[in-house]
């Protein structure tokens, strides 16, 4: 089967092209970061007759989504192209995979909950984003679940791997440990840290068994910011007293985070078979590909 990987140059995309290949016939795009090889396509997404187009010329089995605009602090004032990427793109996206039969996986986050539950969220649970970023992501989430096709809603948290084109969270908390600066974390922001490549593990499942609805593809492990660097400094063997503890409330971000929004993973866990692995799991796994 061919599948087409938006997003390609990304920390998932990535990681779905080089797990994927072998195992299926992998096209994917590239938007800021050219990539020259055969099966890589530039694309922009919201240029809506060329996503159209693409998914025409190249008919794929299944369509997997990872662009987005995920800079929670500027979605609060870049509205327009926070919508246009993560909502109007993705659901123009959406509409070409139903048209040529393929099913479509599109990745949403934590953020579309409010933190207020006090345990880790469920797939059914009532979402009630506090920024604009989750709002966006829930709003694509909705028009999707009401929409045509075989669409698939990937909740997510934290992600993290090695990727040339960009830091995530781990890669720019080991520079910064290696360089020994002092970093200030948060302690009190929640969430499930997610290996990439285990992510990416069970969204080729999810492809395998043609899943649709609302999925957590998460880190098996609830776990605050802090905690999480100093097992990643323990694991990379790096200076744990470089590492302070800071509240939320002292960062001053523009947009407001829930504190608390692990993801439950029991029905990933069961249904595609894949274990999702806990802080210490995926980082040591992280550090056997450094
Ligand atoms: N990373 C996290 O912690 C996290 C947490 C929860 C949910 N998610 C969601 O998971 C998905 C994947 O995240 P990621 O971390 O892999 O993102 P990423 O590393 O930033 O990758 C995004 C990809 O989308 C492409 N892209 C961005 N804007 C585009 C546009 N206008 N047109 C076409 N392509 C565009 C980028 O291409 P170029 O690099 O070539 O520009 C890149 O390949 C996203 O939907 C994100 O919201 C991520």
């Amino acid at each position: 089967m061919r599948i087409l990987v938006v997003g390609g140059t990304g920390l998932v995309g990535n990681r779905l092209v080089e797990l994927a290949s072998g195992k299926f016939d992998v096209h994917a795009t590239y938007h800021s970061h050219s990539i020259r090889k055969p099966n890589f396509h530039k694309l922009e997404v919201t240029d809506h007759r060329a996503v159209r187009k693409l998914i025409e010329e190249l008919s794929p089995g299944a369509v997997v989504n990872t662009s987005a605009y995920h800079q929670v602090d500027k979605c609060e004032t870049e509205m327009g192209n926070a919508k246009a990427i993560n909502v109007d793109a993705a659901v123009n996206m959406a509409e070409a995979s139903a048209a040529v039969g393929a099913h479509y996986i599109y990745f949403s986050t934590e953020y579309v909950f409010d933190g207020k539950k006090g345990a880790a969220y469920m797939e059914s649970d009532d979402t009630n984003p506090l920024g604009y970023y989750g709002e966006t992501k829930m709003m694509a989430e909705k028009a999707l679940l009401s929409g045509k096709g075989d669409n698939l809603i990937a909740r997510t948290s934290v992600v993290y791997g090695w990727n040339d084109t960009k830091l995530n969270f781990a890669t720019w908390a080991l520079g910064e440990l290696e360089k020994k600066r002092e970093m200030r974390i948060t302690d009190d922001q929640v969430g499930s840290p997610t290996f990439a490549d285990n992510l990416a593990e069970a969204i080729l499942k999810a492809i395998e068994y043609r899943k649709t609805g609302v999925y957590h593809i998460a880190g098996g492990e609830a776990i605050d910011r802090y905690n999480f660097t100093l097992i990643l400094a323990d694991v990379f063997g790096l200076d744990k007293k470089l590492i302070m503890p800071v509240r939320t409330s002292e960062l001053k971000q523009r947009a407001k985070r829930p504190l608390f929004a692990p993801l439950n993973v029991d029905k990933t866990e069961k249904e595609l078979g894949v274990k999702m692995l806990g802080a210490k799991e995926g980082l040591e796994r992280m550090r056997i590909q450094s």
